[in-house]
């Protein structure tokens, strides 16, 4: 395959601040004179500021470490991860073509890609704001048929749900990763056959769909505009430049046990800061879910109940999004019952979106009122009538 520069060039490239700041941590984690192994990361956060990787971009990282433009080129013209040609401004969706994929109906999703993308692959959609491409086996061959968008995997794929996808993508809407036919990981389509015990207490996703969902915003690029690169190695080793001490630090005690409760270093306290969100275990809010929240925030909150009703209470995990935890929540937060959150306003929603400790945002993004309406009314969503007829639960 061809890999040439685009036949458009932006004028010039820089890092933003932030990103310039990350490029340099990468840097750091070499010894002086091997900067040039810092060449994929760096050509990678400027893939990320700008969605591909320009001429400008591939020079200025060159320049940087002090290497010749050619031998950048040739690592960004190798590596099928960096795109060469600007890519939608949504997603760039890379579905595997290989054998098990193939077999499994890739051909089906390659098809609508050319339907509802562009014709070709790397072709922008009319809006921009898609593009795709096939790739070789990613390794969830056991998911088949399957696609990349962004940083996270979509298995178990048919044509008509990813279709779906990006739709909704196109509508703002970001889908949960993992499989999509309700698996929870890559455990047989019929069901468990053995370590049947583990379905107790697991999470509503699996741990990379999981944590994918804590974080919100799988299909967003991590471009720097809003969350520094993180270069926590930089606080130590030989590279560790401590910081100017704080007021705070000079007042700690110097005994060794004052000194291990002492403030940390306001560098590594930003970096704990920032990273939370994405290394919070899914096993966490768990825990914080045993106390209903208590009401903050924005809305109006919706009418809970004391107890379900005498005809015992719905299975709410029949709404897509609520898996056995989060069903614990909105029971101990007073909502049994499918009428409750049918009724919600946009004004209770938005409340119920900030009070779910540890699932913020799930009420709208999974459209939980319209499924409930559905549900309340004794129908079956999609969701429901795969998640009876598999056990998904
Ligand atoms: S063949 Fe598609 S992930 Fe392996």
């Amino acid at each position: 395959m061809l890999r040439r520069l685009h036949h458009e060039q932006p004028e010039s490239f820089a890092f933003t601040p932030a990103n310039l700041e990350g490029a340099k941590g990468q840097i750091s984690k070499y010894p002086e004179g091997r900067q040039a192994s810092a060449i994929i990361p760096l050509l990678w956060r400027a893939q990320e500021q700008e969605s591909w990787l320009s001429r400008p971009a591939i020079e200025y990282v060159a320049d940087m470490l002090g290497m010749d433009y050619i031998r950048a080129l040739e690592v960004a013209t190798f590596y099928f991860m960096f795109q060469l040609q600007p890519v939608g401004t949504v997603a760039h969706i890379q579905v595997c073509g290989t054998t098990t994929c193939m077999i499994c109906g890739a051909e089906d999703l390659i098809a609508v890609c050319r339907e509802k993308i562009a014709p070709r692959a790397h072709e922008l959609s009319a809006d921009g704001k898609f593009s795709w491409e096939e790739v070789e086996c990613l390794g969830a061959c056991a998911n088949a048929p399957m696609a990349q968008i962004g940083k996270d995997y979509y298995e178990d794929l048919t044509a008509e749900g990813f279709a779906r996808m990006i739709d909704d993508m196109a509508a703002g809407k970001v889908p949960t990763p993992g499989p999509q036919n309700g698996r929870y990981a890559a455990e047989p389509k019929s069901g468990l056959t053995s370590l049947t015990g583990f379905d107790s207490g697991r999470a509503d996703y699996n741990a990379s769909a999981q944590r994918a969902s804590d974080i919100g915003d799988t299909i967003k690029r991590i471009d720097g505009t809003e969350v520094p690169i993180l270069t926590p190695w930089r606080d130590k080793g030989a590279n560790h430049k401590p910081a100017a001490p704080s007021v705070k630090q000079n007042e700690a005690p110097a005994d060794v046990s004052a000194k291990a409760k002492a403030p940390k270093p306001a560098a590594k306290a930003e970096a704990k800061s920032v990273a939370k969100p994405a290394v919070k275990p899914a096993a966490k809010p768990v825990k914080q879910a045993a106390e209903p929240a208590a009401p903050t925030g924005a809305g109006k909150k919706p009418r809970m109940m004391k107890a379900p009703r005498k005809s015992g209470a719905d299975d709410l995990k029949m709404i897509k999004g609520v898996g056995p935890k989060l069903e614990k929540l909105l029971n101990d937060m007073g909502f049994y019952h499918f009428d409750q959150i049918a009724k919600w306003t946009e004004a209770e929603v938005a409340w119920a979106d900030q009070n779910l400790v540890g699932f913020k945002g799930r009420v709208s993004r999974d459209t939980w009122v319209e499924q409930a309406k559905l549900l309340a009314e004794g129908k079956e969503t999609e969701f429901s009538a795969r998640a009876k007829k598999g056990g998904i639960y």
